[in-house]
């Protein structure tokens, strides 16, 4: 049937196609590739993780990295580039990326990762960028301009709220509009308007009670209509929750490969009128567009790439990506010559990208210890120092002292281990594993001169910070990351990186630690705007390393502030006497609003390279979102008329100049009047009470209860009524306690955890169909009999259906 309503433009392609077949298209057909049609000259298409590097897997395919993939050049991951404040850096990486991906027959890349690290804790930290959104948003937009120069399609994700992996394809993120707009949005939105995408992942999670794939409010409302994005929304895997609705709000391609069941369900959703068969066409036409393009770009593309290149890149960004924190006594650069002990695991086996699906089969890798052999530096030797899971070690803390004693500098490699910072599990605390702790005190003790080298993809608590004089956050530096940390310490780089998250003092103080991740299905964000900086400067709480901080060789001065509401100027001027690069940030503050706000916002950033004593004008652009807020009473962007201070500054806590300016106001009712939101107006938002979460919500807490249905978790499992159950759960529950104890995260086991009954039917190629599960949950609610008998008669039913659909779609 055809639409005269629908200007499509694969109008003639779709024309050809009946209805099962454009279903069909609208899911995978195996876990990294879409459904081609010959006779209609549709081709198929491969998408690939990820973020920090390709991982295209040959073989045995998987969405977890487990099993290997073509090798690639693995850059430092975003949390690490971010610290660069640099988008120009992120589009060269980006464009090397997406040639490598183009060189695969990769179509579209699934990155870069840009969700607002709403806590320390969530485990894909290292995947993401930042705590606040417009650096986020400008980092991200940088990745994908530079992908898709190849021709191929990057894939922003995941969108959005995705901020924890517990529960991750069950959460609620309950969010009051106006943070999700400022806080969970804007990032995507610059990345959307200044880069479009040809593709975005849509998250796992619900939000306010809808699946973000299912969710008209985001994907049709905003993202479509409000943003322009004329793309395609790709489900994350598995993430699909019902296909019928995802296609209806706007979610354009199943994946990975949910077999038959996925396209029964969109044949009975349109004969049911749940759907019509524009609203499939509609989504087909994006499909269509998409893989067109990306092909022709691909089939089009070399297959070489230089590999040296990349490498060389990949170091360059992650030096330019380092952040000294610390340098007492000038310790650092190190001299030629200086005699340096080398302790900790990581100087021999790095810690350079995380786990999970964005794990690169790297090139080839970089150690510190090989890179310390071309410094300069004189290594009097390397000693292991501690045990990498965490046992206590008396033997090896010792050789580790005894070492530091013949030296001058002692570098000690310290950081985060593999079971820390992982896909699929968030962290327990914000701690350095205390042998690596007791281990920096002898070694401080036997040599004063003490380094410490950092490796870690989020914020730690640093309560051992006296007991070292240097300390230098490399991040997850990706392959080359080790060539990029000797640079940095031998000073043929300048350090320039700034923090892109705030490094609390202690976990207690973060402002979401009573409700990240949540206890149960939901997830209340009762703090609000007040994620990150927003939080303690606006709560007055001491941090420990304040966002955008981060030290350098040299020095700069600020002078000449000029400001207007448009545009910002300023001279910053090296002073010292090397070369280096520093990170300009301008923050927005109205200390005099009414609508209430974070105590100062950044708007604006730029890097500038400066020769020893050279000075130079910056420019930054006050844009639509320097003054603006969410206003919830009249359903739009809106700003609040009068004074703002202009704060531009080194870091976040070190602002150096400031002016004012007027700013014509909208002249927009407030939306906050006559309500009581004491702790919202102090930004004092750890303990914000029902009733005050409520009116800033408006509406009441959703319940939260675990209840037997499709979406309930393998975890939860122990809740059901079924002793089969109960010993799956029993099961799945101790593999997942020895892989804790074995400090090596076992992805699988963590994946299906915290996987609903219902991806089981996307997750297996067809061979679970969502009519099986649904026996399974009657078997779970007590139903044994008559819930395993649906089972078996479902699969039977599924397994001649799919062969039947399969040689129709073959034949047709
Ligand atoms: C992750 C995505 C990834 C996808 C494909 C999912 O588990 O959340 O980020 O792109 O797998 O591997």
């Amino acid at each position: 049937m055809k639409k005269e309503c629908l200007p499509l433009k694969n109008e003639e392609i779709i024309q050809q196609l009946n209805l099962e077949q454009k279903c069909a298209l609208l899911s995978g057909e195996t876990v990294f590739t879409t459904r081609g049609y010959k006779k209609a000259g549709i081709p198929s298409i491969t998408l690939s993780d990820g973020p920090n590097g390709v991982r295209k897997q040959a073989g045995a395919a998987d969405h977890l990295g487990l099993n290997p993939s073509v090798p690639a050049t693995c850059f430092p991951t975003a949390a690490t580039v971010a610290c660069s404040w640099d988008p120009a850096l992120g589009e060269q990486i980006g464009q090397a990326m997406g040639e490598e991906a183009a060189a695969q027959e990769v179509s579209v890349l699934l990155g870069p990762g840009l969700n607002t690290k709403r806590s320390p804790l969530c485990g894909r930290n290292f995947e993401y960028f930042s705590e606040d959104p417009y650096l986020s948003g400008k980092m991200a937009a940088g990745y994908v301009r530079g992908i898709q120069s190849e021709g191929i399609s990057a894939c922003p994700k995941h969108f959005a709220v995705n901020s924890q992996e517990l529960r991750r394809m069950a959460s609620d993120s309950v969010v009051d509009e106006r943070s999700l707009r400022e806080l969970y949005l804007t990032g995507f939105e610059i990345v959307v308007k200044e880069a479009h995408p040809k593709t975005i992942m849509s998250s796992y999670n619900l939000i306010n009670g809808t699946y973000a794939n299912e969710n008209a409010h985001l994907l049709q409302d905003i993202l479509r209509k409000d943003w322009g994005f004329d793309g395609a929304v790709v489900t994350d895997w598995g993430g699909s929750n019902d296909h019928a609705l995802g296609v209806k709000n706007g979610s354009t391609l199943e994946m990975p490969a949910p077999g038959g069941d996925a396209v029964r369900e969109l044949l009975k959703a349109v004969e049911t009128g749940k759907i019509t068969e524009a609203d499939v066409d509609a989504r087909l036409d994006e499909l269509l567009t998409l893989v067109f393009d990306t092909h022709a770009a691909v089939e089009n593309h070399s297959r070489e790439f230089d590999a040296d290149a990349h490498h060389a890149l990949a170091r360059r960004a992650a030096a330019e990506s380092t952040v000294l924190l610390k340098n007492e006594e000038g310790l650092l650069p190190l001299a030629a010559g200086t005699r340096v002990a080398v302790i900790g695991d990581f100087a021999e086996t790095p810690r350079y990208q995380g786990a999970g699906s964005s794990a690169v089969n790297s090139i080839k890798v970089d150690t510190f210890l090989e890179c310390l052999k071309e410094s300069g530096l004189n290594s009097v030797g390397f000693a292991t120092g501690f045990d990498r899971q965490g046992k206590p070690d008396a033997a090896k803390k010792a050789e580790a002292a005894a070492l530091a004693t013949k030296a001058d500098v002692v570098l000690l490699c310290l950081g985060l281990d593999e079971i820390k910072e992982s896909e699929g599990l968030d962290r327990t605390d914000m701690k350095l594993a205390d042998n690596q702790i007791e281990l920096l005190q002898a070694v401080q003790q036997a040599n004063p001169n003490t380094v410490v080298v950092l490796s870690a993809g989020a914020s730690l608590e640093t309560p051992w910070l006296t007991h070292c004089k240097a300390l230098v956050y490399g991040a997850l530096g990706g392959q080359a990351g080790a060539g990029a940390m000797v640079d940095v310490l031998t000073g043929k780089v300048n350090p320039s990186g700034k923090l892109a998250e705030t490094w609390a003092n202690a976990y207690e103080h973060t402002p979401a630690k009573d409700n990240f991740a949540g206890k149960g299905r939901t997830v209340q964000y009762r703090e609000g705007l007040y994620v990150g900086y927003r939080y303690y400067q606006t709560a007055g709480v001491p941090v420990a390393f304040p966002f955008g901080y981060g030290l350098s060789y040299t020095s700069f001065a600020y002078s000449d502030l000029k400001a207007d509401a448009h545009s910002v100027t300023l001279t910053v001027k090296n002073t010292g006497n090397r070369a280096g690069s520093e990170i300009v940030q301008l923050y927005i503050a109205k200390p005099d609003a009414k609508v209430f706000r974070p105590a100062q916002e950044l708007k604006a950033f730029a890097k500038v390279q400066l020769a020893a004593g050279e000075s130079k004008t910056v420019t930054l652009t006050l844009d639509d979102k320097a003054f603006r807020y969410w206003n919830t009473k009249t359903d739009s962007w809106e700003v609040e008329g009068g004074s703002y201070e202009i704060r531009v500054g080194a870091s976040s806590a070190d602002i150096r100049l400031t002016a004012v300016v007027e700013v014509a106001g909208t002249e927009a009712p407030n939306p906050y009047a006559g309500k009581s939101l004491p702790h919202y107006e102090s930004g004092k938002v750890q303990s914000v009470p029902d009733a005050e979460w409520e009116t800033l919500m408006g509406c009441l807490i959703p319940e939260d209860k675990v209840r037997i249905d499709r979406n309930m978790t393998l975890g939860e499992l122990n809740h059901s009524r079924s002793p089969i159950c109960w010993l799956v759960w029993l099961v799945l529950h101790t593999l997942l306690t020895a892989s804790y104890k074995r400090g090596k995260p076992d992805l699988n086991v963590m994946f299906q955890y915290n996987m609903p009954l219902r991806a089981l039917a996307k997750m297996t190629n067809g061979a679970i169909s969502m009519g099986m599960v649904d026996g399974i949950v009657m078997e779970a609610k007590g139903f044994w009999i008559i819930g395993l008998c649906r089972v078996i008669v479902e699969a039977v039913k599924n397994v001649i259906l799919n062969v039947q659909l399969e040689g129709r779609l073959r034949n047709s």
